[in-house]
C-alpha cells in the first residue's frame, strides 16, 4: 500500500516514519524547503531521527514531495496539517481546507481519507468530506475516518507505537480499513461510535490539562500571597494515593495544542449554545501568568526595570525541543520590554528567533527562567545574574514561583 502524508511537520512527518517502515510514503509538504531538506535525509524534527529519513529513502519506502500529482496512486491519504487560530481566536480551517483541494485535485479513484489535525467535533463530516467532494467536481466515492494524533514532542516513553490511538470511520468500511492501517505500527487501537466522539475526546484531552495548569498556576499565587511553598506543598498533596494529579506551575503554556485546542471546544460550545466558561478563564488565567511573573520580578527588584538587562531563559514553549510556537516566552518578554527593561534571550536549542538569535547565558542584571532544556546547567543559569527568578521549579536557592 501506498499512504500520502499531507504535511510534514510534527505529526506528519512522525507518522511518516513509522507507517514508512511498512508501507511506501509519499510525504506531502508545501514547503519547498522542508521538502528539499527531507529528501537530503535530513530531519527538522525532534524525535525523528535524520538516519531513520535516510534509510527509508535509500530503501525506497519515503519521498517528499510538493507536486501534488504525487499523491494520485496513494491507496490511504492522512491529513496532518495545523489547525490554528485566527487573529480573532476562532479556529481556522484554511489549512485543511487547502489539504481537501489538493485531495480532491489530485486523487481521482477513491481512497481512505484519515484526519489526525486537531479540530472540532464535525470536522470529518461537515467539512473535509464536503470540502473534497466540493473541490473534486466528479463523485468519488471516498471513505473518511479520523484518528486524533497524540504525540508528544521530545518525549521519549510514549511514541506512535505504545500510545493508544483513537479512531472511527464515517461507515464501517472505513472504520475497518483504519484500524487495519494503524494496526500495523500501533500496539493499541480504541474505536469509538463516532468521529465526532474522537474528535471531541482529542479536545477533552487537552482542555484538561489546561484547566489544571490554570489552577495549579492560580495556587501558586495564592501560595506566594500566603507565604508557603507551592512545590512543597503540591509534593504534599501529591502524597494522596487517589483522586489527585499533579501539575505544576508556570510562565504559562505555549504550543500547539494546550493553548489552541481548548478553544475550538469553546467555540463549538458556544455556537451550541453550552457554557464554556471554564474554558475560558483557564485561557485568562495561563495568559495572565507572564504579568504575574514580571510583577514578582518587578517587586523585588525595587518596583522598577527600567534600564535594567534582563536575560529570558528559555524560549522554546516546553523543554527539549525548539518549537516557540505560542511560547510564553513571548508574553514575558513583552511584558518586561513595556516596563524599559532591555531583553535578550538564551536558549540554544532554538537558537534563532524573530529575527534575534540566542545570547550567551551571563552578564545580566536580571535573568528569569521561563524554560529549562536538560542542556543547560544550573549552575549556568544562577551564574548569569545576581537576581534569578525560576518558573520551572528546577532551580535550587532562586527566587520563582
Ligand atoms: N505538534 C504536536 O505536538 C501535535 C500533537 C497532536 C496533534 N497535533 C495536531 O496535528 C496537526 C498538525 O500539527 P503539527 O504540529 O504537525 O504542525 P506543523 O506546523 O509542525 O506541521 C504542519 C506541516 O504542514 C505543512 N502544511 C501546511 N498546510 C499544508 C497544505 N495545505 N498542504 C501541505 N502541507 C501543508 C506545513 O508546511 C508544515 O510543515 C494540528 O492540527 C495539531 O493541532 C499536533
Amino acid at each position: 500500500m501506498k499512504i500520502g502524508i499531507i504535511g510534514q511537520g510534527y505529526v506528519g512527518l512522525t507518522i511518516s516514519a513509522f507507517a514508512g517502515e511498512i508501507f511506501q510514503v509519499v510525504g506531502f509538504d508545501n514547503n519547498a524547503r522542508i521538502v528539499k531538506q527531507l529528501n537530503e535525509g535530513v530531519s527538522h524534527i525532534e524525535g525523528v531521527e535524520s538516519n531513520l529519513i535516510r534509510k527509508m529513502l535509500e530503501g525506497g519506502r519515503y519521498v517528499a514531495t510538493n507536486v501534488g500529482s504525487d499523491l494520485s496512486d496513494v491507496d490511504i491519504v492522512v491529513i496532518a496539517v495545523p489547525t490554528p487560530l485566527s487573529p480573532d481566536r476562532k479556529p481556522d480551517l484554511g489549512y485543511i481546507d487547502s489539504a481537501c483541494k489538493t485531495i480532491a485535485e489530485n486523487i481521482k479513484k477513491p481512497v481512505l481519507v484519515i484526519n489526525e489535525s486537531t479540530s472540532f467535533p464535525g470536522t470529518l463530516r461537515n467539512y473535509i468530506k464536503p470540502a473534497i467532494e466540493k473541490y473534486s467536481g466528479a463523485p468519488i466515492e471516498h471513505m473518511y475516518a479520523i484518528s486524533p494524533e497524540r504525540v508528544d514532542p521530545g518525549r521519549r516513553d510514549f511514541n506512535q507505537k505504545n500510545t493508544p490511538r483513537l479512531f472511527a470511520g464515517l461507515t464501517p468500511e472505513a472504520s475497518k480499513l483504519t484500524r487495519n492501517f494503524y494496526s500495523k505500527f500501533c500496539d493499541k487501537l480504541v474505536e469509538v461510535s463516532s468521529p465526532e466522539v474522537a474528535e471531541a475526546a482529542k479536545l477533552f484531552e487537552n482542555t484538561f490539562r489546561q484547566v489544571n495548569i490554570a489552577l495549579v498556576n492560580e495556587f501558586a499565587q495564592i501560595a506566594h500571597a500566603l507565604g508557603i511553598s507551592v512545590y512543597e506543598t503540591l509534593d504534599a498533596a501529591n502524597t494522596k494515593p487517589y483522586g489527585f494529579m499533579k501539575f505544576t506551575p508556570s510562565a504559562g503554556v505555549g504550543g500547539h495544542c494546550i493553548p489552541v485546542d481548548p478553544t475550538y471546544l469553546a467555540a463549538v460550545a458556544e455556537e451550541h449554545g453550552a457554557p464554556a466558561t471554564f474554558i475560558r478563564r483557564a485561557n485568562e488565567v495561563n495568559l495572565e501568568m507572564s504579568k504575574y511573573v514580571v510583577d514578582r520580578v518587578q517587586a523585588d527588584n525595587g518596583g522598577s526595570l527600567e534600564g535594567k538587562s534582563v536575560l529570558v531563559v528559555g524560549v522554546a514553549y516546553k523543554p527539549n525541543v525548539a518549537d516557540v510556537r505560542e511560547t510564553a516566552a513571548e508574553l514575558v518578554i513583552e511584558h518586561l520590554r513595556e516596563r524599559g527593561a532591555v531583553v535578550s534571550w538564551h536558549d540554544d536549542v532554538v537558537g534563532t528567533w524573530k529575527s534575534g538569535s540566542s545570547a550567551p547565558l551571563a552578564g545580566a542584571d536580571i535573568a528569569v527562567v521561563v524554560t529549562m532544556h536538560d542542556s543547560v546547567k544550573a549552575a549556568g543559569v544562577i551564574a548569569s545574574a545576581p537576581y534569578v527568578f525560576d518558573t520551572t521549579g528546577k532551580l535550587k536557592g532562586v527566587h520563582g514561583l
